[in-house]
């Protein structure tokens, strides 16, 4: 969607994975104070972005939506103008249905009069989800938001939590900024490896969202972390943290503001890293690797087994694209605990002491 925004993934915070409908404004506000004290904000986690049960489950009499009346005594409004003044920004959550998946009023057949709503609140980015969708294409729901939220004047990011629906890459990049590629992430190894490969599929494309992060809530181990960040980084993943912010530990801390691997997320190339290799007991060593700016090449070394390896790359064998010195039988191993993701960024030595 050509509204310049996402030209490198977003990155964030959101409500839904760790508070689900636990929310109020005052959650929103220390979480974006957290953003700033903790240092996110400035490397670039700067949408504050409010999930489903924001609002009352019914409209007003004038046909509007109201927010939640207990959690969020003074208003959206007033909420944005806070996040504002922290140097933030402020994002809501609709559904292209009839109700949201928790039963609040969703936007099907509102679109123009819940844009205009969104925007007078001063909100800078609307996730759209696809529950009670009354069986309409999704190719048919999503477009008059885009053209609702273009229409207000206001530069909003949209994006599309299509779950996947209709191979979104065939249609979704001119909707919106970003469009999911499958169901929803769960706090678990199972959920984020089975993720990540439905989301590989679609390398090709610019945009693919395969939802937001899980680092931080207690289902994965310290590596199995590492590795979810990692690849959503080389991914071109919007990294949208789902955490409590804050009440972090020192690991959660040190993912999340690891700042080589948000700057392969963020690099201005924009190409998504993929899975180039696999081999090993049920192909669980792995090789992913991506081209960056400057002819530079990232590469994960990413042992999906439960033992520790030595896991080697064959540049030689890995698509020349990705890796400019292909023409060479180069080979680079790494050692990797067991579901650990080690990650490499190859600098073409020419191209260094050109500079
Ligand atoms: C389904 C979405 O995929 C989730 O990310 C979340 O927004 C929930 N709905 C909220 O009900």
């Amino acid at each position: 969607l050509g509204n310049g925004l996402a030209t490198t993934p977003q990155m964030g915070w959101n409500s839904w994975n760790f508070f689900r409908c636990n929310i109020d404004e005052n959650v929103i506000k220390e979480t974006a104070d957290a953003l700033i004290t903790t240092g996110l904000a400035k490397l670039g986690y700067n949408y504050v972005n409010l999930d489903d049960c924001w609002s009352e489950p019914d409209r007003n009499s004038e046909g509007k939506m109201v927010p939640d009346s207990k959690a969020f005594p003074s208003g959206v409004k007033a909420l944005a103008d806070y996040v504002h003044s922290k140097g933030l920004k402020l994002g809501i959550y609709s559904d292209a249905g009839l109700y949201t998946c928790q039963i609040r009023p969703g936007s099907l057949k509102h679109e123009y009069d819940d844009a205009a709503l969104f925007a007078s609140w001063g909100i800078d980015y609307l996730k759209y989800d696809n529950c009670f969708n009354m069986g309409i294409e999704p190719e048919e729901r999503y477009p008059p938001m885009r053209d609702a939220l273009n229409s207000t004047g206001r530069t909003i990011f949209y994006s599309l939590c299509e779950w996947g629906v209709h191979d979104p890459a065939l249609w979704a990049g001119k909707i919106g900024n970003s469009w999911r590629t499958t169901d929803d992430i769960e706090d678990t190894w199972e959920s984020m490896t089975t993720i990540a490969d439905i989301n590989n599929k679609w390398a090709a494309y610019a945009g693919p969202d395969p939802d937001m992060l899980e680092v931080g809530n207690g289902g994965m181990t310290y590596q199995e972390y590492r590795a979810h960040f990692s690849i959503w980084a080389l991914m071109k993943a919007p990294l949208v943290i789902g955490c409590d912010v804050r009440n972090m530990t020192a690991e959660t801390y040190e993912i999340l503001t690891n700042e080589e691997v948000i700057a392969v997320n963020q690099d201005p190339l924009g190409v998504q890293g993929r899975k180039v290799d696999t081999y090993g007991p049920d192909g669980c060593y792995q090789i992913w690797a991506g081209p960056l700016t400057e002819q530079r090449t990232v590469v994960a070394f990413w042992n999906r087994c439960s033992k520790p390896a030595t896991i080697t790359a064959n540049w030689g064998a890995i698509d020349s694209i990705l890796l400019p010195v292909s023409p060479l039988k180069i080979y680079g191993s790494a050692q990797v605990d067991a579901h650990a993701c080690e990650m490499y960024i190859l600098t073409p030595v020419i191209a260094r002491s050109a500079t």
